[in-house]
This record gives structure tokens, C-alpha cells and sequence, in this order.
């Protein structure tokens, strides 16, 4: 596929597998990029010797181009764009902070840098400190959300024609026909999470991966709304949080139910009753732990089947 998200990214294939804390390690990186796709290794829960491990590993596994997703929350960032520099990491996707920190001088260094956002004025924001590209996150997406809680529908409908990089859609996608109908509204490439969070090469735990699959209908929402919106799968640790929120549990208060290393707990160690869950709305489509070759298979033959279907969609309305 020709687009302007495979020209500078060089890649096949406009599919991204998004960063994510405790998921997205080498093997899954790399199993992406050997597809065609981009495969990033999500930095956010690597210090910064492991991501320096990962990225050898990666380098290793394929010699096609895969990048690192940076969460400039991270106390770690500056470091971790140390790193990618020094191993030569030719791209680089920042998240959760501002785009203007870094852009400028990943640019100096040869790396492309795209930014993710979740609502127009960072978006804006975004194309000014340069990025080459952006990927627009709805609020139906596994992690940390925007307050708007705007949809994916309506955010790139929203930013096409109002930007003059290219957007990658994010949020809610798992399937193929999905992914054309993101192309049709005008995005020119997808970030998948959750998806690629259940299969085989994610470093999740299999308890995590099995109750991505286990859910249905409901069993993810959006909570945190007053510290930072994010979207958990229900359990033990959503419950307590979730009647703390309803007795008005000041942000104090909540930071210290929180506490610390949760995530960490819940995708990686497999607890899934007191760890913290991060996963989209769509792991109500994600039935079978598979592997990224077969995903990939699924993903491009759904596709290219929805093609043909609107070949005999009414032509006006
Ligand atoms: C388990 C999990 C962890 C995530 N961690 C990060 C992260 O560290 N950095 C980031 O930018 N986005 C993170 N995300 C968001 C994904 O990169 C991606 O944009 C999102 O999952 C897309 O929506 P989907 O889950 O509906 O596919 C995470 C998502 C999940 C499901």
C-alpha cells in the first residue's frame, strides 16, 4: 500500500502496534514489523538498561523499521530519548506530555517523531513542534484517555482537513473493516493496542491476555475522570476505586488507593483482581489469543472482504 504514513515510516503495511506498558517488548514489536507493519516498544514500564535490551533484541529479530513509544510523564523520558538516539532508532512515538520537549532535537538526530492525541487543540499543538505525523486516539481505547472523551469517529472526521500531516486512527480497532473505514474518513494508517495486547508475542501475562478475551459487552469503562481519565477492564482493583470515586474521594485520597506498581501487578504478574487492567472497549471483539502472523492474516483478508462490499452499497443515500 502506497500512503504517505508508509512513505515516512517506511513500512508495507499503515498498521501500527501501539506502545503498551508491559505488552509491547521486542517480540512483539518485531513480530509487527516483520509483517509489514510498525511494531514500537513501549518504553513506559522499561527502566532505561531493559529498553536499551529491548531495542538490541529488536534489532536482532528483523531488519525492518520499528520504533519506541515514549510517555513523556515518564520520570525516565529524557534518559530514554538518550537511548534512541545512540542506538540509531529510526523512529520514535511520544505520548502524555508536551510534543514541543523533544521533537526538535529527535529531528536533528534522524529520527521521525509522531506524537498521539486525544483531542484537536493538542493535535494543533502537535503539528507545530513539527511531528510528522499524529496518531488521533478516541476514548474507546485501551490506557490513559482524553478528557473530552471524544470518539475516534468524531475526532478524525474532526482533524482531517485540519492538519497537513497525516493522521493514524487509534482506538477501537481490531478488525479489518474497521480499518477501512478509518482510511475512508480520511486516516492514513491505524495504532492498534488492545489487540495486539492479547496475542501470543505480547509480554502480558497470560491471566491478563485470557481476560482480555473473557470480556464481553460492558466489561471495560472509563474511570479516574478526575485524576486522568483511563479505561480498565472491571475487577477487584476497578471496584475499589470506582466506591471511592462515588463517596467523592478527593484526588489525594485516590492517589493513595492507587498506589504504586498496579499495572505492573495486573498485566505482568497476572493478578487480575488487584492489579490495574488497561484495555480498550473493543476487547468485547477479541475472542482467541493468536498470534501476529495470523492476526495479520485476519486483519487483511477482512479487509480486502469489506472491498468488495461496497461495491454494492447503494451509490447515493
Ligand atoms: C495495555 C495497554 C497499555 C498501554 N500503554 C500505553 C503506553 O505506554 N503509551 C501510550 O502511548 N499508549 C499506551 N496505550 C494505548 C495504545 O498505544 C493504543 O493507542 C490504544 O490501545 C489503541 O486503542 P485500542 O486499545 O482500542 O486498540 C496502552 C494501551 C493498552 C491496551
Amino acid at each position: 500500500m502506497n500512503n504517505r504514513i508508509c512513505d515516512i515510516l517506511n513500512i508495507k503495511s499503515p498498521v501500527i502496534s501501539g506502545g503498551m506498558v508491559w505488552c509491547s517488548g521486542w517480540e512483539l514489536a518485531s513480530a509487527v514489523s516483520n509483517e509489514g507493519g510498525l511494531g514500537l516498544v513501549g518504553a513506559g514500564s522499561m527502566t532505561p538498561d531493559v529498553l536499551r535490551e529491548h531495542i538490541k533484541k529488536c534489532k536482532l529479530a528483523t531488519n525492518k523499521t520499528f520504533g519506541v513509544n515514549i510517555p513523556l510523564m515518564n520520570p525516565n523520558s529524557s534518559k530514554q530519548i538518550d537511548i534512541v538516539i545512540e542506538e540509531k532508532v529510526p523512529v520514535v512515538f511520544t505520548s502524555a506530555g508536551n510534543p514541543a520537549t523533544y521533537t526538535q532535537k529527535l529531528i536533528d538526530n534522524g529520527v521521525k517523531v509522531v506524537h498521539v492525541v486525544a483531542n484537536e487543540k493538542f493535535a494543533l499543538k502537535a503539528q507545530e513542534a513539527g511531528v510528522s505525523a499524529i496518531v488521533c486516539e478516541g476514548f474507546e481505547a485501551g490506557g490513559h484517555n482524553g478528557k473530552e472523551e471524544t470518539t475516534t469517529m468524531v475526532l478524525i472526521n474532526q482533524l482531517v482537513g485540519k492538519l497537513n500531516i497525516p493522521i493514524i486512527a487509534a482506538g477501537g480497532i481490531a478488525k479489518g473493516e474497521q480499518i477501512l473505514v478509518m482510511m475512508v474518513l480520511g486516516a492514513e494508517g491505524v495504532q492498534i493496542g488492545s489487540l495486539f495486547a492479547a496475542s501470543k508475542e505480547s509480554s502480558a501475562h497470560i491471566n491478563f491476555k485470557q481476560a482480555i478475551v473473557d470480556a464481553t459487552e460492558g466489561d471495560t469503562m472509563l474511570f479516574l475522570r478526575k485524576l486522568s481519565p483511563t479505561r480498565l477492564l472491571k475487577g477487584g482493583f476497578y471496584q475499589k476505586i470506582q466506591e471511592a470515586e462515588q463517596k467523592g474521594a478527593s484526588k489525594e485520597e485516590l492517589l493513595e488507593i492507587i498506589g504504586v506498581g498496579k499495572t505492573r501487578i495486573g498485566m505482568f504478574e497476572g493478578n487480575v483482581e488487584e492489579g490495574e487492567l488497561e484495555i480498550g472497549q473493543v476487547s468485547s471483539l477479541i475472542n482467541e489469543i493468536m498470534s501476529i502472523e495470523d492476526i495479520f492474516t485476519k486483519l487483511r483478508k477482512e479487509y480486502s472482504e469489506a472491498l468488495v462490499r461496497m461495491q454494492s452499497i447503494n451509490k447515493s443515500i
